[in-house]
């Protein structure tokens, strides 16, 4: 890519989050890239230059902008080696210094939630994990996205065959209803779950502290270095003292991580604010 298309790029970014509110401005180029050719296409426009004037006449196409930049593959227990090793060595601890500290609150945060798959597998496992000492615990499980409209699918808990095909039978039989060909996750996993819109990389301090675990998984991939520091700092500070962080598998995180967290699993990237060592 030339210079010129580089500071064209970066003009549209502006425009972007100036007069659409979505900061794209430190995403990785590549993916931008390749996703903006699809608006490009869909709009006629040749340049970054053309799409600016695109602009000028379609304030809507903001909000179709945003959805393009964002890829929201997910899927029921993705990363499957990260959700059992938090099972293993994330909620035992976590419950029983819930019990010592007599809380019985469970404080949980889905950063990049896109359609829901991911906060759900996340009450479900905690379902499975406590069986009828669930009732004990208050779970609150916060999960947040920029794509308004995954978060209105993600709400709705509504999910085709397809979407559900790696779960178990029982898994399905036990958290969801059958109708109409599609599985609606069950009322009681549905009212631990509060959606709503928090964009990562905004100045905006997150709405939610004190959390016991965090999952921030295949999101950072997407920004640059220096955004990628700017974001973990503000989960870090969102955690309770000896809160979980989880980002996944396919995250590289920056070193810098290992100066506040203790790792508790390298591959499946669980991390632990304090009293962990390497
Ligand atoms: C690939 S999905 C990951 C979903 C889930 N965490 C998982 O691991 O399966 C990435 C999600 O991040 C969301 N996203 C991208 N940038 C974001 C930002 N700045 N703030 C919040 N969510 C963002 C996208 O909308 C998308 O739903």
């Amino acid at each position: 890519m030339s210079a010129v298309d580089i500071k064209e790029l970066n003009l549209l970014l502006e425009r972007v989050y100036r007069e659409g509110g979505y900061d794209f401005r430190d995403y990785r180029h590549g993916t931008l890239i390749r996703r903006l050719e699809k608006r490009l296409h869909a709009t006629r426009t040749r340049t970054y230059r053309d799409y600016i004037q695109f602009l000028d006449t379609h304030p809507e196409e903001y909000e179709k902008i945003a959805e393009c930049l964002t890829i929201k593959v997910s899927g029921f227990f993705r990363n499957s080696y990260a959700f059992q090793q938090v099972a293993r060595l994330v909620f035992p601890d976590l419950v029983s210094e819930k019990r010592n500290r007599q809380d019985q609150s469970l404080r949980v945060w889905s950063a990049a939630c896109a359609r829901g798959e991911e906060p759900y597998s996340i009450a479900i496992l905690f379902a499975e994990f406590l069986g009828h000492q669930r009732q004990g615990f208050n779970i609150s499980i916060y999960a947040t996205d920029i794509s308004r409209q995954t978060l209105k699918e993600a709400r709705a808990g509504i999910y085709s065959p397809k979407d559900t095909e790696g779960l178990s039978d029982m898994i399905l039989e036990n958290y969801f209803n059958h109708t109409n060909g599609h599985y609606e996750v069950m009322a009681d996993i549905k009212e631990t779950l509060h959606f709503s819109y928090f964009d990562l990389t905004s100045m905006a301090r997150p709405p939610f502290t004190n959390l016991d675990l965090i999952f921030c998984c295949n999101v950072l991939i997407y920004l640059q270095k220096q955004l990628q520091e700017r974001v973990l700092d503000k989960l870090y500070h969102s955690l309770h003292s000896q809160g979980y962080l989880i980002l996944g598998e396919s995250e590289t995180p920056p070193n810098s991580l290992h100066a506040k967290l203790g790792c508790l699993d390298r591959k499946a990237r669980i991390y632990k604010k304090v009293g962990v060592h390497l």
